[in-house]
């Protein structure tokens, strides 16, 4: 294992250790639904862009975790709406059945207000533990909800409903703003987020929101080439969805092959942003792995 590896699976066990204890079970139906899509597994990479671009800035990472464990409340949200019948229909996500499908569509929408509304919660928590000041709290709720919300995750699955082969409007451009708005734009907020915690100057929290804006782009297009050329076994979910669906992804419009160079181009742009960087060998890594990855 290298020294990123190792750190990311450090990263990765901190997070799911707090995950465990902001949201325990308590025998009630509703938690375990709540807690069946987040502890699922997953990635974890957004919770662990913000603590990296925390510490990359010279904070505490113990700062940093309230928001990184709410944006993974979120993102879980994100992904157990995405998946609603009403949605894209699916009934595999990171290696389970779709918690609409264990525990009913009626349980799956509380479920995912649940933990929409639990990741503000622990922000405050954190400021009234004394972990993060008022200023930084207030901060960065404003960052989730403008990134969950209408100029984020909201807006562009709206914009990606609208992704439908009969819409003419549909070129590289609209799928650019659906990519931006409903992945690039929580990407953005995690790097922001790590920023807020570790008190970080303009010029850095400025570099680092270029580097998750590229990262966030590719890691969408990578999805969407996945979509195409992944496994289920290693996605942990139903492969073949965006054709299924008739939905235009970057790949229909530039192929298999250029799509991952753009890919790599927003790789190589991500790493130009933090190019400054003292300690920017965890960030350059982290891209490079998302642009390879396989799941
Ligand atoms: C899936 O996100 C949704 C997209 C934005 C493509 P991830 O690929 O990060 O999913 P998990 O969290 O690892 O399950
Ligand atoms: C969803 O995009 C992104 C979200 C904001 C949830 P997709 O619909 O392509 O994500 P997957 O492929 O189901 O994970
Ligand atoms: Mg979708
Ligand atoms: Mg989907
Ligand atoms: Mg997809």
């Amino acid at each position: 294992m290298n020294e990123f590896e190792k750190r990311l699976d450090e990263y990765v066990a901190a997070v799911n250790t707090a995950l465990e204890n902001y949201l325990p079970a308590d025998g009630t139906k509703l938690t375990d639904s709540m807690r069946y899509s987040l502890m699922a597994g997953g990635k974890r990479i957004r919770p662990v862009l913000t603590l990296e671009c925390c510490r990359a800035c010279g904070g505490n990472i113990e700062a940093a975790m309230p928001f990184a464990c709410a944006l993974e409340m979120i993102h879980t949200y994100s992904l157990i709406y995405d998946d609603m019948p009403c949605m894209d229909n699916d009934d595999l996500r990171r290696g389970k059945p779709t918690n609409h499908v264990v525990f009913g569509e009626d349980m799956a929408l509380m479920a995912g207000m649940g933990l929409y509304a639990r990741a503000f919660e622990l922000v405050i928590e954190a400021k009234e533990r004394g972990l993060l000041s008022e200023a930084s709290a207030l901060k960065g709720i404003k960052v989730l909800l403008n990134a969950s919300g209408a100029n984020g995750i909201v807006r562009g699955q709206v914009l990606d409903m609208e992704n439908i082969d009969s819409n003419p409007e549909v070129d590289l451009d609209f799928l650019g703003r659906i990519h931006k708005m409903k992945t690039s734009a929580m990407l953005e907020a995690c790097a922001e987020l790590g920023c807020i915690a570790a008190n970080a100057d303009v010029d850095q929290t400025e570099a680092l929101l270029e580097y998750a804006k590229a990262i966030g782009l590719a890691f969408q297009i990578r999805d969407d080439i996945l979509d195409v050329i992944g496994t289920s076994e290693e996605m942990g979910k139903t492969i073949g969805k965006d054709e299924k669906q008739s939905k235009k992804t970057f790949v229909d419009f530039m192929g298999i092959d250029v799509a991952q160079e753009k890919v790599k181009d927003l790789t190589l742009n991500a790493e130009k942003c933090i190019y400054g960087f003292p300690d920017k060998e965890f960030l350059v890594s982290l891209a490079e792995f998302l642009c390879g990855r396989k799941h």
